[in-house]
């Protein structure tokens, strides 16, 4: 339908993304269904990140492609850094240094793209590189911010860059921290980024410089909904232009012949090896794309499940030569125990996995994107967090949503007796089946939200009217 349609008679949006998969992933979701309304959409981010992205997915394409009612093209900007080098993996130097490069680039992209007929109505980005809304302002084009975490952990960001409330600080490492409309978050429930002894401060910087900047979107996205976070982004939204648009992975399948995915690694087929397992009987376990786990620690989660007798698919990816780390081994014998019981692969469908029948519960980190899968999926968690928003996500997952029982507090090695009764717990008896009924509610609500009238479809028409309107 669409390829009758010619690129410039479309309303063009320009997304920029912060290269992560956690990020690219909601962005790219928010593209596709922009561009399944009727807009085009480039989608931007660093070629070193595009790269990889490329090679997981050939059909990614520099040509606008047809996309539902739209069109859908890729355009990676040199990002002239190499990964690999000598600090190649200092994310301070890289996020600044990325700074340089992008305010340069960027407008010269979009001038080129105006000067062929396909001005740019707006430049949407994510976390973590919040100058892209500097380079919308002068350009004079509108900027918006999809934002990919939850919106308990946008307060918190927010609270804190405003100091509106006491946070831990060194001198109160411990002190518990009260928000409007939000449960009373223990010291280790507030995204790590603002505790004192969090060593990552150059994530920290950046996402609280995306709040420096806040006053100049024009509308900021979330991927969560409503009825899931309703008191505080009820909250929220008499502050700020908020628009709850989530869960963007749960959007009906557009009719693109060039359907295409953010992975940044090959896929492995393990939905053969899910098919041959009975409904509800296997254990999916991954901790996304960044955090990495201690030897010591994946050893006790071998042996937990092993122990626990239940069937298990594991995520476990390659070392990379970004971080400087030891290779995640298993046990010596492990896989030869496990047998039939057990499937490793490096990275899976996701999405997939989590909609398959035989997956009964979901060992995860809890970062956002997980959590938006899972309570969409109607899978009950066992929240492993470490660091970030997902000891925010980890405490709605439990006590809010509760929909999970927690596996993790802190960075403690948890032994594998823990691991095997946990596992035991939220795979058979009364808590399971009770999470799990919570789960499939939190399921059912999330599609009422994104179908036909519900809130966050009514909220993405809304912003697509806004931007043919700018
Ligand atoms: C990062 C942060 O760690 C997280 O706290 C924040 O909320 C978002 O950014 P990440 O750690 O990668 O994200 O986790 P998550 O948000 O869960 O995103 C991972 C994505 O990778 C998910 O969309 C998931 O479906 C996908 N994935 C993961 C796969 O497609 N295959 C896999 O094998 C593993």
């Amino acid at each position: 339908m669409g390829s009758k349609v010619s690129e410039g008679e479309l309303v063009h949006v320009f997304l920029v993304s912060f290269p992560g998969q956690g990020h690219v992933n909601p962005l790219l979701r928010l593209g596709k269904r922009l561009a399944s309304k009727g807009l085009l959409v480039t989608f931007s981010a660093p070629e070193s990140y595009g790269a990889e992205m490329k090679k997981a997915n050939p059909k990614i394409s520099n040509e606008p492609t047809p996309y539902g009612s739209g069109m859908m093209r890729f355009d990676f900007f040199e990002d002239e850094w190499d990964h690999s080098k000598p600090n190649g993996d200092d994310l301070g130097m890289y996020l600044q240094h990325l700074e340089l490069i992008g305010k340069k680039i960027l407008p010269t992209m979009i001038k080129k793209y105006a000067e062929q007929g396909s001005p740019v109505s707006c430049l949407i980005n994510n976390p973590f590189i919040p100058w892209v809304c500097d380079v919308a302002e002068s350009l004079g084009i509108p900027s918006v911010m999809l934002w990919v975490q939850s919106a308990a952990s946008f307060s918190c960001y927010y609270h804190y860059s405003e100091s509106l409330v006491p946070f831990p600080s060194e001198s109160q490492p411990e002190i518990d921290v009260q928000l409007p409309c939000m449960p009373l978050l223990k010291y280790d429930e507030v995204p790590s980024f603002l505790h004192p002894s969090s060593p990552y401060i150059f994530l920290k910087s950046a996402i609280l410089g995306q709040f420096k900047n806040i006053s100049k979107l024009t509308f900021i996205l979330m991927e969560t909904f409503q009825e899931l976070e309703h008191d505080v982004v009820d909250y929220l939204s008499k502050i700020f232009p908020i628009k709850t648009i989530g869960p963007l992975f749960k959007y009906p399948k557009e009719l693109a012949p060039n359907d295409v995915q953010g992975d940044f690694m090959k896929v492995e087929n393990c939905i053969d090896w899910l098919d041959t397992k009975s409904p509800s009987s296997v254990v999916y376990i991954s901790f996304g794309s960044v955090v990495i786990l201690k030897k010591e620690q994946v050893e006790e989660i071998a042996y937990g499940l092993l122990n626990s007798g239940v069937d298990f698919l594991w995520v476990i990816r390659p070392p990379t030569k970004v971080q400087n780390f030891d290779p995640l081994l298993l046990p010596d014998g492990f896989l030869e125990k496990s047998g039939d019981k057990g499937k490793i692969v490096q990275w899976c469908p996701q999405g997939q996995v989590l909609s398959h029948p035989s997956v009964a519960c979901f060992v995860t980190h809890c970062g956002w994107n997980s959590t938006m899968e899972a309570l969409s999926s109607g899978v009950p968690v066992l929240a492993f967090p470490q660091w970030g928003d997902q000891v925010t996500d980890a405490k709605y997952l439990v006590d809010v949503f509760k929909v999970g029982l927690r596996l993790c507090r802190g960075d403690r090695i948890i032994p594998r007796e823990e691991v095997e009764k946990c596992v035991r717990e939220a795979t058979s008896g009364p808590k399971a089946a009770e999470i799990q009924e919570n789960a499939l509610k939190w399921k059912k609500k999330a599609e009422e939200a994104v179908a036909e009238g519900g809130s966050s479809e009514r909220n993405m028409q809304a912003f697509v009217d806004y931007v043919r309107s700018v």
